[in-house]
């Protein structure tokens, strides 16, 4: 199998599955605990079918949106993943690089392997900066303000992140940052030679978000001691009112589930929400963000930008989440295996198919722009 039999999110992910070392490959396919929230994320898309109408002549197709002041010329974003070099020596690089080639907004993660400065400087499509609340305020302060100094145009906090989630498969293969590999993830490494030939020879694995004003070298600190030591578990909305206060533009939380914490992002002046349960990565048995949708569409809808993530592999998942009233939606794992299978080549055709699934769907569905996709496309079964 090679990229050109790639033609959707399965068999980009069959790739990854092949490049990559089993305890890397887990890392990113994996979830908590049973994964039935990673199951639903996707299998809510089937309680809902499309109802098209037909004979509009839609010869030419607009799928672009505006949320949080920045336009994107379709409709769907590269949520914010950690350790995109570990994914291929590419990394954040080759992702912004494809993101930007489509007019869409991408995200950098605060545990992401390249600066997110320098993506700034390099490409000007939307750009947002996903960051972890700090027990050292000042350290917040300091994030934030080199952060806009950069120009970065929207302030993603994530918020289902209080705790780490119960991931088995990393526990089985021993995954962790540094990596500490029990037996048979080594022999997964040495069975995978090309990986281990590109991690080493193709740059220096660094977290650069971080290493500015976390000392993370020499392993002195792992990512769990970061999100055990570090990250500030006491975090409640007074906080982060100050926080939007201080970033003073475009603010989203990422990881709203509920209809009531929809109603405190907006008392405390967010313009967006996510809601996201992490890719089921988080609290196994959480409801999926689909299912919610319609729910925090109606309460708050018409006073924030409502996006919503987790579970989106094809076009018509997207069409779905737009037409309950979700603004612009985000994926995860749609790129990243696209990514491990075969870098930027590989995000590049992920993003591809995915524009030219929403073309063709909204072709099908007799709509020319997103604005004419309404509930009325829909049926629940
Ligand atoms: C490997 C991996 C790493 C992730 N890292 C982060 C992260 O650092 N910060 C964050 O807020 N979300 C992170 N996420 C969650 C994504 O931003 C997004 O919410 C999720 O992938 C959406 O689900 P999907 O993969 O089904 O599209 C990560 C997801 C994956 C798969």
């Amino acid at each position: 199998m090679n990229l050109e039999n790639c033609h959707n999110f399965h068999d980009f992910r069959l790739l990854a599955k092949k490049r990559l070392p089993s305890p890397i490959f887990n890392y990113i396919d994996g979830a908590a605990e049973d994964e039935r929230t990673y199951k639903r994320n996707t299998a809510s898309f089937d309680t809902v079918d499309l109802v098209p109408n037909v004979l509009n002549g839609t010869e030419e197709i607009d799928m672009s949106v505006e949320v949080m002041g920045q336009k994107l010329k379709m409709p769907i974003y590269c949520s914010p993943t950690a350790l995109q070099r570990l994914f291929h020596f590419q990394g954040e690089e080759g992702v912004a690089e494809v993101a930007s080639q489509f007019g869409t907004l991408f995200g950098v993660s605060s545990l992401g392997t390249t600066s997110l400065v320098s993506l700034r400087e390099k490409y000007k499509t939307p750009q947002c900066y996903q960051f972890y609340f700090h027990k050292d305020r000042g350290l917040n302060r300091s994030m934030m303000e080199s952060a806009k100094d950069a120009g970065i145009d929207v302030m993603m906090l994530t918020v289902d992140t209080i705790t780490g989630g119960n991931r088995e498969r990393d526990l089985r293969t021993g995954f962790s940052i540094p990596l500490k590999l029990n037996p048979r993830g080594v022999l997964d490494f040495i069975i995978k030679p090309s990986w281990g030939i590109n991690f080493v020879t193709k740059g220096k694995f660094t977290l650069p978000q971080l290493d500015d004003f976390v000392d993370m070298s020499k392993g002195s600190i792992s990512i769990g001691k970061y999100f055990t030591e570090m990250l500030d578990h006491t975090l409640n909305w007074n906080d982060v009112e100050e926080m939007v206060k201080f970033w003073d533009g475009q603010f989203c939380l990422k990881g709203v589930m509920s209809v009531e914490d929809a109603r405190k992002a907006v008392d405390i002046g967010c313009t967006g929400i996510v809601i996201s349960n992490h890719g089921g990565r988080q609290l196994d048995g959480s409801r999926s963000p689909f299912d919610q949708l319609s729910e925090i569409v109606d309460a708050v809808g018409d006073k924030i930008d409502v996006l919503m993530d987790s579970g989106i592999q094809r076009g018509t998942h997207v069409i779905k989440a737009l037409s309950l009233g979700a603004k612009a939606v985000g994926g995860g794992r749609f790129y990243l295996y696209a990514l491990a299978a075969a870098g930027k080549n590989g995000v590049r055709r992920a993003l591809n198919l995915m524009q030219t699934e929403i073309e063709r769907d909204m072709r099908l569905m007799g709509v020319k722009n997103i604005s004419e996709l309404s509930r009325s496309n829909l049926r629940f079964r």
